[in-house]
């Protein structure tokens, strides 16, 4: 391993290697280098991603394998990445930055691991994104700006996780989608899911599986979307959240206020008129003589 003990001297050199080398010696021994953007590591049993790869892979493949955890600076160094599939792993998290170089990035598939929340503009970077699947994580937390500058993603796998609501803001931020997966989420159809609710009914074209496959939970039975409809919903259009009530209590403290503030000047003001102007004062005062 002449090259790697040569990497630990001098960084330097180690880059003009990894561009220099012929492709066999780049290519991690676990894996199969098909072309030389394409790699093949899938399968392997892999705890981690191998770390040494040509600098201008374009397509890395690492399914089925045993990866916890995406190197914050993978595409720091493989910036060319288009394509990563690292289906069925074990990732638990990502880290916050881990994208903010991805421009390059077209299909990102996270499927089968076992995330459970994304946080928001995680994949900021990524904006020439295409294809995302997370779908059968343990996700229960999608901030709504996750998907922040996503603009030309069309695809979008959400299915089989752990997801009781979902901010429609994180569906409308997304102005390219054609496609949504969200069924076999565990959904609650209260008031919170009712804007999801109708925006699933309006753009009914783009779940993939259809409406028919999701359900959600009411009063703890399962029903299908299908079962409801926009009456469903009526009584939560005039139920009002705390921070309505907040509001409503808080203008009105503001108002009274403001009345006791005006009445306050309107006083004082007509007392400044009858102190500056004795002459009217008197002329009232001749009046009532
Ligand atoms: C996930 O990968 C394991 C090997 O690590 C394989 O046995 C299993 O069939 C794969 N599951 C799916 C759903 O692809
Ligand atoms: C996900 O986590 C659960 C429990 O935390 C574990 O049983 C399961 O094997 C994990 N799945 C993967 C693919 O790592
Ligand atoms: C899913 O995540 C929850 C915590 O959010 C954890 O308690 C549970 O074990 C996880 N399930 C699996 C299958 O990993």
């Amino acid at each position: 391993m002449l090259p790697c003990f040569l990497c630990y001297i001098s960084p330097l050199f180690c880059i003009c290697l990894l561009i220099m080398l012929p492709l066999s010696l780049l290519c991690p021994s676990v894996c199969i280098c098909l072309d030389y953007h394409t790699i093949d590591c899938r399968d392997q049993g892999l705890p981690s991603l191998p770390n040494l790869f040509p600098l201008d892979i374009r397509k890395l493949l690492a399914a089925n394998n045993h990866i916890q955890s995406i190197p914050a600076d993978l595409f720091l160094f493989y910036a060319d990445l288009v394509y990563l599939d690292l289906r069925n792993n074990s990732l638990t998290s990502l880290e916050e930055g881990t994208f903010s170089t991805s421009t390059r990035l077209v299909f990102l598939d996270l499927s089968y691991n076992n995330l459970t929340q994304l946080e928001a503009g995680i994949f900021k970077s990524a904006d020439r994104l295409i294809k995302l699947s997370l779908g059968n994580n343990n996700l229960s937390e999608v901030h709504e700006d996750a998907f922040e500058n996503l603009d030309a993603l069309q695809v979008l796998e959400l299915n089989d996780n752990n997801l009781q609501s979902l901010s429609v803001a994180v569906l409308e931020s997304l102005p390219s989608l054609r496609t949504v997966r969200l069924d076999g989420n565990p959904w609650i159809c209260d008031c919170e899911f009712a804007n999801l609710f109708f925006w699933i009914d309006e753009n009914s074209n783009k779940l993939q599986k259809g409406v028919e496959e999701i359900q959600c939970i009411l009063e703890d039975r399962k029903v299908f979307l299908h079962e409801l409809s926009d009456i469903s919903f009526s009584e939560c259009k005039f139920s009002l959240s705390l921070t309505d009530f907040l509001i409503i209590i808080f203008s009105g403290v503001a108002v009274s206020i403001a009345a006791i503030f005006s009445s306050f000047f309107l006083a004082t003001t007509v007392h400044c008129f009858q102190r500056c102007a004795p002459n009217k004062d008197e002329d009232e005062d001749d009046d009532e003589k």
